[in-house]
């Protein structure tokens, strides 16, 4: 730092006396410019107003006129006097003074003598310097003498210097003064924010900097700040990182991360790559009054698959469904995402307003949703919604089969029941691929399946997999005695697998999850009571007890159970009333169907219902949030609830139970979970209600509120473990390390029948 300074100090003076001399060298050229005209200006103006008189006395030989006249202007201002030549150049009068100056006729004089003209010039005589300005005298038209009038030119000089001086004299308190005021700003804006940050940093390097990040203000250099703060975050979590490493080989357990996730992906995938097909997409584009804005859905789903791929990169390929999304894609449809921190590829699949009717709302949701979900709404089976629902996977599988060309060793993971047909149609055309499809909801018994008429084409497409995933194994149990039921195949019951024709495929549970922070990104600023009572007073509503449900508005989630297990908790239990609110957070979704559009009124009118039965001054039972949230705006409601609820009828996993003990780093909160969810197999601690049962989940609501704090830190802290451990990252390696395992069929896997670009059949 001194030798910076040092060197900073020693520039700044070079710099300024450059340029300070050269302003003023400047400066003297002008000003000596100026004072010799002015000079110039004078003799001229004084030889016209003397050469007539001159002139009459030359002309006449009156040479004591003559000497009056050169003696009179003598000691003049910077006059040094006057003196008169005749034709031949010899001196007729001379001032006194200027005698020993100039003894014989200076060569100015006998230029004006031979040329006829006023000549003049600047001499330097001794030390002394001169102005002479000689003029000729005629007498009619003949040149009868000159008249020279001398200036001392010495002043000019004096003036020079004096300017020099000043400017060395003003460069010099320049020098010091500039010096003086950078040192300071230096000091207090470069070196003390750089030293603090040097101090940071180290602390940060050896681990004692707190798990907040927070970079010291660096105003002057935003970017580098910005550059330090990313540099320190991947610091810190690479720390995190080993730290938990260390921390379970000491425990001997074994938790999956994001960078573990990574690793053991890449080491499967070799010279591979991973693609990720589903319906719905992870970005989307959508126009608002300001121009585009980008969204992430409220999806489990893309909760699930969005940290894989950011963690292994790869190629999503999702329906394109953002009014923006077109805009958005190069000429192969093609991004790259997350927008602001590109990591993987994302492909995007159009379709037409008749192809999303039929595939998507129709087959999908009207048919398979309601089939799979034992939620007592009849499933609907149109002939026109298959045959869309065939062509858009189809058209999925074309799309794959174009990113995937030139790949050698694709990795290709299914997502859901919108794509039943593509494991079939993908392996058809690429056997070398390794194919999973993940059924991300519940596979019902062989009974239930039977009654949809495509259930044959449903499961062959299906067992064109190398692997078949459900979240439980329940569902595939289901799932193999379908099989059973429907197609010629060899079922292997032991190694749960399927062998059809010279196919196998193998059939798995692995439990979908959340990530787990052990820590919150951010540390509440406040305690969940202040943050339930701020949220509270935000919605208008006084209440001391908080209760939380989020839920997309679907009838398998069981709401309008769970409204009147409020209900009924409040009849039994009045002296609540006025004390616990229940918050549902509840996004509209699939709202083109009439079952979804209806239940979204019987919500509604179900919040209205018991509002206007219960609701007092300030207190409502229930506060209904009916739009699309984010998980950000989710967590507070998360963090401060006294309990949530979740009372599915029939829920694949239920990812909503998991994200809130995910989220309780406070270890307080109960959670209420139905047992027709797949989360209910793990997460033994919640108090776990059948939602049919109003009486039973109104109790479950009581016991909740009036558990001991040692009971509920017991069992969020045993539900913290599962889910730490059973994480995201564990259900994508597991998933795609068993589907790397997998044996492809044939000795070469097939490669014979390699082909690539070609629509898939
Ligand atoms: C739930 C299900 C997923 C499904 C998703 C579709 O999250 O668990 O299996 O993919 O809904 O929701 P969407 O809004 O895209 O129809």
């Amino acid at each position: 730092m001194r030798l910076l300074s040092a060197r900073l100090i020693i520039s700044l003076i070079v710099g300024i006396t450059l340029v300070s001399l050269c302003s003023s060298y400047y400066q003297v050229l002008v000003l000596n410019r100026g004072l010799r005209k002015d000079l110039q200006h004078r003799a001229e103006v004084l030889g016209e107003s003397l050469a007539k008189n001159v002139e009459r006395d030359l002309a006449r030989d009156a040479l004591s006129a003559l000497r009056r006249t050169v003696e009179q202007f003598a000691n003049r201002e910077h006059l040094a006097g006057l003196a008169v030549y005749n034709a031949q150049g010899h001196p007729i009068a001379v001032t006194t003074n200027l005698e020993p100056l100039i003894p014989t006729a200076p060569a100015v004089v006998l230029q004006t003598l031979k040329e006829g003209h006023s000549t003049s010039a600047f001499l330097r005589i001794g030390i002394s310097s001169i102005h002479i300005y000689a003029v000729p005298l005629h007498r009619d038209d003949e040149l009868i003498g000159t008249l020279a009038i001398v200036h001392d030119a010495g002043y000019i000089r004096g003036e020079s210097l004096r300017i020099w001086r000043e400017t060395f004299l003003s460069a010099l308190a320049h020098v010091v003064l500039i010096v003086f005021i950078t040192l300071l700003i230096v000091r207090w804006s470069i070196a003390g924010p750089i030293a603090r940050t040097a101090h940071w940093m180290r602390a940060l390097r050896t681990g004692r900097s707190s798990a907040r990040i927070k970079v010291p203000d660096l105003e002057l250099f935003r970017p580098l700040a910005r550059e330090v703060a990313t540099f320190a975050e991947s610091l810190n979590t690479a720390r995190s990182a080993a730290e938990l490493e260390a921390r379970l080989r000491e425990t001997g357990q074994s938790v999956w991360t994001a960078d573990r996730l990574a690793v053991h992906v890449q080491s499967r995938l070799a010279d591979g790559r991973l693609f990720v097909v589903s319906n719905r997409e992870p970005y989307l584009h959508t126009r608002r009054d300001k121009g585009v804005v980008v969204n992430v859905p409220a999806s489990g789903l893309v909760t699930a698959i969005e940290p894989v791929l950011r963690a292994c990169d790869g190629t999503w390929v999702a329906h394109g469904s953002g009014d923006a999304d077109l805009d958005a894609v190069d000429g192969h449809d093609r991004l790259a995402v997350p927008p602001d921190d590109p990591r993987y590829t994302l492909r995007r699949v159009w379709l037409t307003k008749e192809e999303e009717a039929g595939y998507y709302y129709g087959f999908s949701n009207e048919g398979l949703w309601p089939l799979c979900h034992i939620a007592h709404t009849r499933p609907l089976f149109r002939a026109d919604d298959w045959q869309n629902y065939q062509e858009v996977n189809r058209k999925f599988a074309d799309a794959l089969l174009e990113e995937m060309e030139n790949i050698s060793r694709p990795v290709v993971l299914v997502q859901d029941y919108h794509f039943a047909l593509l494991p079939r149609m993908i392996k058809r055309r690429r056997p070398d691929a390794r194919v999973a499809i993940f059924w991300h909801i519940p596979w019902p018994n062989p009974e239930a399946f039977r009654i949809c008429p495509w259930q044959r084409e449903l499961v062959d497409g299906l067992l064109g997999a190398d692997l078949v995933g459900f979240h439980i194994q329940a569902h595939c149990t289901n799932f193999l005695q379908t099989v059973d039921r429907i197609v010629e195949s060899r079922i292997d019951w032991e190694r749960f697998s399927v062998q059809r024709l010279d196919h196998r495929t193998t059939v798995r549970p692995f439990p979908i999850s959340v990530e787990f922070a052990d820590a919150p990104v951010e540390p509440p600023r406040e305690s969940a009571y202040e943050e339930r009572a701020g949220l509270l007073k935000a919605m208008g509503v006084e209440a001391v007890l908080m209760g939380v449900g989020v839920d997309r508005l679907d009838y398998t989630k069981g709401i309008l159970e769970r409204f009147l297990a409020i209900e009924r908790f409040l009849e039994k239990y009045p002296r609540y009333q006025g004390v616990f609110t229940f918050v549902q957070i509840g996004a509209p979704s699939r709202t083109h169907i009439k079952r979804y559009h209806d239940l979204q009124a019987e919500v509604e009118a179900e919040v209205d219902r018991i509002n206007w039965r219960f609701g007092a001054d300030q207190w409502k039972p229930i506060v209904l949030l009916n739009r699309q949230h984010s998980h950000k705006e989710i967590e507070p409601y998360y963090r401060a609830a006294d309990l949530c609820l979740v009372t599915s009828l029939h829920d694949g996993m239920n990812l909503v139970a998991k994200e809130f003990v995910a989220t309780r780093h406070d270890e307080r909160g109960v959670l209420i979970l139905s047992c027709f969810t797949g989360a209910a197999r793990e997460l033994l601690d919640a108090l776990q209600v059948n939602p049919y049962d109003i009486d039973q989940t109104a109790e479950a609501i009581r016991a909740a509120l009036e558990m001991s704090a040692e009971e509920k830190q017991i069992r969020m802290q045993r539900m913290r473990k599962v889910v730490r451990e059973q994480n995201v990252f564990r259900w994508a390696g597991t998933l795609i390390g068993e589907l790397c395992e997998v044996r492809l069929d044939g000795a070469d896997g097939g490669r014979e029948k390699f082909r690539t670009g070609a629509t898939a059949g």
